[in-house]
């Protein structure tokens, strides 16, 4: 008897636990302090209209969108930010042949040093580099960029949330402010050398409007506006983020299929096992 009501005393602290951790985070809002008025600049993350081919179970790269992405990487966003956990040899991935990867590595120009006086030089790239950054070191690059350092993009996908939408909003968020945000805080501006983003989470970016129409121009056809070098962008830093995402969900699939496979043998075998021991019928 004391056992159980000891069992239940137990089981009712556990649940008045479980039930004050669950409202704890409400609780935490009440508490803390609004976030200021000017936080209503900041919009949510918006998605290109057709959405991405990679996302959902069976999507898949759309590798002449990677490539388009690659182009802009390469003739913009290179100018100020590095890709160090990308080597030009990963570019075999977006169909780029052996040759045609050797001499896009050769035409960029990386650190080296000479064998002769062990003095740093630059030399042109091999397959085997990554892509460098364009600075010396965070010294040079916060002296050019208004005190900010230019992020390296490899990962940049993944360390932020939403990381694809939120590289194609960024890219698409320097508009002029609301003017009924404007209005709920009259002496909000944004500060000399900053630009007004409104999906930068601190509403003022260190970096200038990156992508103006016809800021690059397609090989395929593609029209170079701001929407498409945005999603163009985008989805080539998803793939410098996460190069394996599209094989992963194909293994997903074989997993499940093999899974279902076992479950039908082990199905079987269970008929098999048990066929003679069927109850008599009275
Ligand atoms: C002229 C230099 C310059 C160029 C070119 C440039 N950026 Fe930037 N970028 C910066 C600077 C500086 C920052 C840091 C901004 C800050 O912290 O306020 C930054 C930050 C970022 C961030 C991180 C934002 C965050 O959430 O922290 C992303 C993503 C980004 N840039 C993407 C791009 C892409 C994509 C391109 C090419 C289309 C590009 N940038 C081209 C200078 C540049």
């Amino acid at each position: 008897m004391t056992i159980r009501l000891g069992g239940i005393i137990v089981g009712l602290g556990l649940t008045a636990v479980l039930l004050l951790w669950s409202l704890l985070p409400g609780v935490l809002n009440f508490a803390l302090p609004e976030k200021p008025d000017y936080y209503a600049f900041q919009e949510e993350n918006i998605a290109p209209e057709e959405g991405f081919s990679f996302e959902g179970p069976v999507g898949t790269w759309d590798v002449a969108q990677l490539q388009r992405g690659y182009q802009v990487y390469k003739e913009v966003c290179a100018a100020c930010h590095s890709l160090k956990y990308v080597a030009f040899r990963n570019l075999e991935e977006l169909a780029y042949t052996e040759a045609e990867v050797r001499a896009e590595a050769a035409a960029w120009t990386v650190p080296g040093i000479n064998p002769e006086t062990g003095e740093t030089t630059t030399r042109p790239g091999l397959p085997t580099d990554q892509f460098p950054s364009p600075y010396q070191n965070d010294v040079a690059a916060r002296a050019a960029n208004n005190n900010a350092i230019p992020p390296d993009l490899s990962l940049m996908t993944k360390a932020r949330k939403d990381g694809t939408n939120y590289v194609y909003s960024l890219m698409m968020g320097y508009v002029d402010p609301d003017p009924a945000d404007q209005a709920l805080s009259p002496e909000f501006e944004t500060p000399e050398g900053l630009y007004f983003n409104e999906h930068f989470y601190n509403i003022n970016i260190a970096m200038a409007p990156q992508l103006t129409p016809d800021r690059v121009s397609y090989s395929d056809g593609t029209e170079a506006s701001v929407e498409n070098m945005a999603a163009d962008i985008a989805a080539f830093l998803t793939w410098t983020a996460e190069p394996s995402l599209v094989e992963r969900k194909q293994t997903g699939w074989f997993v499940i299929g093999f899974l279902l496979f076992a479950t039908f043998l082990a199905f079987l075998s269970y008929k098999q096992i048990w066929a003679g021991m069927k109850p008599k019928k009275k």
